[in-house]
């Protein structure tokens, strides 16, 4: 039977809310930032995705629009009080995804929480600024702890545009060509968990160095497996822990 229109009407899949990014923060005016160009800045721009960057000091009471003290116990820097910035999460707690602490004591942020988080409806984000934020908000609200590794930034805020620029690109439409996405760097599937393989373009002679002669041989099944061998080998030089986890699912 020809399918109708109400048919495929009906069998269409219901379209997806625009994916949604919230970020709590005392420099709004850093965002959209780099998320407005590009990849993600289109995907804005096609309603794929949408931001919301919600100034923190609109939420304390005094007149400075304070949001940090002094720590108990004494030491060097400022905290973000507590009842200040949970007030900031109170407003925003109908907006989509979970509440993520972006902080250096966090989990390291990885493909497979980034993919998770792309597959969810958004995500709020909550910058810290100064020695951090009061532990009492994380305690109470079980913030999830996100690092973007084993380094100190000055605010939560690079942290931020680093996690959602990682989603959007995944979101649905984003990446015109989704055989991209399936072949990057710790991608699943029959690689999963490898770094990717080195890439080439012309001029394929550059200051004396040759493209490897397979590249231009036309010969794709030589040329799959030699990527393949080569995405192997970085793995196993580079990251012993990975190469680890690759072979542990293989087996
Ligand atoms: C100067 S840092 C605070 C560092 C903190 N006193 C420490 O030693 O762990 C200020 C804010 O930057 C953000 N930040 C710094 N490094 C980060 C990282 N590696 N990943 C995610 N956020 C980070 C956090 O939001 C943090 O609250």
């Amino acid at each position: 039977m020809t399918p109708t229109l109400d048919h495929m009407i009906a069998a269409a899949p219901a379209p997806r809310r625009p994916w949604h990014a919230t970020v709590l923060t005392i420099f709004p005016e850093m965002f959209p930032g780099p998320l407005g160009q590009s990849l993600a800045g289109k995907a804005s721009e096609a309603g794929i995705w949408t931001l919301e960057a919600i100034d923190i000091r609109d939420y304390a009471t005094d007149r400075h629009r304070t949001v940090d003290d002094a720590p108990f116990g004494g030491g060097v820097g400022m905290v973000m009080r507590p009842d200040v910035t949970d007030a900031a999460l109170a407003g925003v707690d109908d907006r989509p995804g979970p509440a993520i602490y972006l902080s250096p004591r966090g989990r390291t942020l990885d493909q497979a929480r980034v993919r998770a988080l792309a597959a969810g409806p958004g995500v709020k984000l909550l910058c810290g600024r100064f020695e951090g934020l009061d532990q009492r908000v994380i305690d109470a609200r079980g913030l999830e702890e996100v690092s973007l590794g084993d380094f100190v930034l000055s605010g939560g805020e690079p942290a931020a545009i680093a996690l959602i620029d990682a989603c959007v690109r995944l979101l649905p439409g984003v990446i015109g060509d989704a055989g991209a996405l399936a072949e990057e760097s710790f991608a699943l599937g029959a690689d999963a968990g490898l770094l990717e393989y080195p890439h080439y373009t012309r001029p394929a002679l550059w200051q004396g160095r040759a493209v490897p002669e397979v590249l231009l041989s036309g010969h794709h099944e030589k040329i799959r497996l030699w990527r393949r061998e080569q995405a192997e080998q970085a793995t196993r030089a580079r990251r012993p822990d990975l190469w680890r986890r690759h072979t542990e699912l293989k087996n």
